[in-house]
């Protein structure tokens, strides 16, 4: 199977920019952040403290996570239920965060993220895709961008949105979860050395796909 791991901070347009290049190479998408999401969900509503390692860890005995598909898009599966409309607000992308520095969460999800990639050409995105859950995928992109630019993309998404949004407040929310991701024991946010990088600050998104389908071609 032929393996594309997309890493990077949050915001940065991973999800946008590997669904494109999946379309374009009949690759399957994963998006993993989706999983660490939905184990957040179990938390929250079961309301888990965040911060009690023994409690999270006890919870994970009590979830089922599977992927499916529907046209083509990923749906996550949480105990029987289909949560992927639940998971894409602030307040569970920061509990996703939180939980994802914990051993056992991490645990349960790599053998099924490692299992998808196995079965199919995948490109999947993450935050250690490339340095610990696919090491030896054929192709790596490190994707990242400003942290006022990721941002002002952010800003603008919740605008067509109809939300309005603090630009200073954005950013800082952005910043900390960059912190916390990069700073974690266990599989941190950082760039594999064979991993190609990619500052999209300046860069549209059709010229990031053709950037990432070209280190494909090269790599095949
Ligand atoms: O990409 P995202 O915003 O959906 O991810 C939500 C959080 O999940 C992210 O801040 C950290 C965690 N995560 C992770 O630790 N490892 C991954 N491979 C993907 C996400």
């Amino acid at each position: 199977m032929y393996n594309i791991a997309i890493d990077g901070p949050a915001g940065a347009g991973k999800s946008t920019i590997a669904k494109k290049v999946a379309k374009e190479l009949s690759f399957v998408y994963v998006d993993t952040g989706a999983m660490f999401r939905s184990m957040a969900l179990f938390m929250l509503r079961n309301e888990i403290s965040l911060e009690d390692v023994d409690a999270v860890a006890k919870a994970c005995e009590e979830i089922n996570i599977t992927i499916s598909y529907i046209d083509g898009e990923q749906q996550v599966i949480l105990n029987g239920e289909n949560v992927s409309g639940l998971i894409r607000t602030e307040q569970v992308g920061n509990a996703a965060s939180k939980i994802a520095v914990y051993a056992p969460v991490r645990t349960k999800l790599l053998e099924l993220q490692r299992e998808l990639a196995s079965k199919e050409n995948v490109i999947m995105d993450g935050r250690d895709i490339g340095t610990a859950v696919l090491p030896n995928a054929q192709t790596k992109i490190y994707l990242t961008a400003s942290s006022k630019e990721r941002a002002r993309r952010r800003v603008e998404q919740l605008a067509l949105a109809g939300t309005s949004a603090d630009f200073d407040e954005v950013e800082a929310d952005i910043i900390k979860r960059d912190e916390q991701d990069m700073n974690r024991e266990i599989a941190p946010l950082r760039q594999a050395e064979d991993a190609t990088l990619i500052d999209s600050s300046d860069m549209g998104i059709d010229e990031v796909v053709a950037a990432i389908i070209d280190c494909y071609r090269k790599n095949q």
